[in-house]
């Protein structure tokens, strides 16, 4: 994880303000604006109505924890984190995540959401040339800060592929982040994922 982002959540830990998921599944809720328990009332399979407010504070429900255990499973990863939307993962990741001073470059025609998530983010940003791995390698020495690349591996538009493993090694040699939106390719390509990374 990024230094500063690292040592911004241990000073959070340190002066008792980190916030974490909790579950209070058996316990009554005073905290939310499920006034009438509506949401509590249970169907024949035990699922709720609805999760009565954010996860931090109404507690978080073990469905979603077992559910993004099999997604960070899915993707190889050591955990996973469930948004209610792509719009709402791309807008909450890219307006908290890279920080005042950092750069995020995104292709040109990433999705809108990404854009949406930038325009809220303290971060710089730039966009570079679609897949065009000069342009962005271009673009990277020019950026300040942690840099951020952002783009689509399978696009939603044209459904053309991007050159995923020129794109990683770039990012690997000036240490910038590569996030990846999978909104297309997800399942779709599941196997392919592995072979697209040897092109
Ligand atoms: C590449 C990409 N990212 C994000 C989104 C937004 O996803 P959602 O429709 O779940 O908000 C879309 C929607 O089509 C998309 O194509």
């Amino acid at each position: 994880m990024d230094e500063r982002l690292l040592n911004k959540l241990l000073k959070r830990k340190e002066e008792g303000t980190l916030r974490s998921l909790s579950s209070f599944e058996e316990m009554i809720d005073f905290f939310s604006n499920d006034y009438l328990g509506l949401a509590q009332v249970s169907h024949e399979n035990n699922l709720s109505h609805g999760a009565t407010g954010s996860r931090l504070i109404s507690g978080t429900s073990s469905l979603i924890l077992e559910a993004e255990k099999e997604l960070a499973s899915f993707f190889k990863e050591e955990s996973a984190l469930f948004f209610n939307s792509g719009y709402d993962a791309n807008l909450g990741f890219f307006s908290s995540v890279p920080q005042r001073g950092d750069t995020i470059i995104y292709d040109e025609l990433i999705h809108a959401s990404v854009r949406d998530g930038v325009r809220l983010s303290f971060a710089n940003h730039l966009s570079f040339a679609h897949n065009d791995v000069d342009d962005l390698e271009r673009k990277i020495k020019q950026a300040n800060g942690s840099v951020y690349v952002a783009i689509e591996s399978l696009y939603s538009m044209d459904g053309d592929l991007s050159p995923l493993r020129k794109i990683q090694q770039l990012c690997d040699k000036h240490n910038a982040y590569l996030i990846i939106d999978e909104a297309h390719s997800s399942g779709v390509l599941a196997k392919q994922v592995e072979v697209l990374l040897m092109l």
